[in-house]
């Protein structure tokens, strides 16, 4: 099964941004990582990370288009875009809202998604694993 990873702002830096918060993870090892769990799992994953919110939004278009399942990581969109929002919004198959971080333990304005509640589950403080984790969910569930 088709199945999206999509990553949002600053995710293309993982490895080097913040590691005390993000670990030492490449956003390259995790495309591995991902690849290959949805191998392992009989989905066929594509990995994608975008600095630009319109391209994001055309992304999920586009999976939305194809039936597909998403795992999204959409960064700081997560706590203010409407626009990924409601793009999400038309998902017909599962959404899965990750967060390397545990995003309750930090600052206030991280508390709150704009996703959560159309999310089909929410992932947060898993680190990388929470990607992993993600896709065992879909794997077993999607159909
Ligand atoms: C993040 C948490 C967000 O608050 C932050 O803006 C990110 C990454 C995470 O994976 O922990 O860019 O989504």
């Amino acid at each position: 099964m088709k199945t999206f990873v999509l990553n949002g702002p600053n995710l293309g830096r993982l490895g080097t941004r913040e590691p005390s918060v993000y670990g030492s993870t490449t956003h390259d090892d995790l495309v591995r990582l991902c690849v290959e769990t949805g191998k392992d799992l009989g989905l066929d994953v594509e990995v994608r990370q975008t600095d630009h919110e319109g391209e994001m939004v055309g992304w999920l278009h586009e999976a939305a288009d194809a039936a597909a399942p998403v795992v999204l990581n959409a960064g700081a969109w997560t706590h203010y875009s409407i626009a990924v929002r409601d793009a999400a919004a038309q998902l017909t198959a599962p959404l899965v809202e990750v967060h390397i971080s545990n995003v309750h333990q930090r600052e206030q304005f991280r508390h709150h998604s704009v996703l959560s509640d159309i999310a089909t589950g929410v992932l947060a403080g898993f680190g990388v694993d929470g990607y992993r984790l993600a896709l065992r969910w879909i794997a077993d569930n999607a159909k």
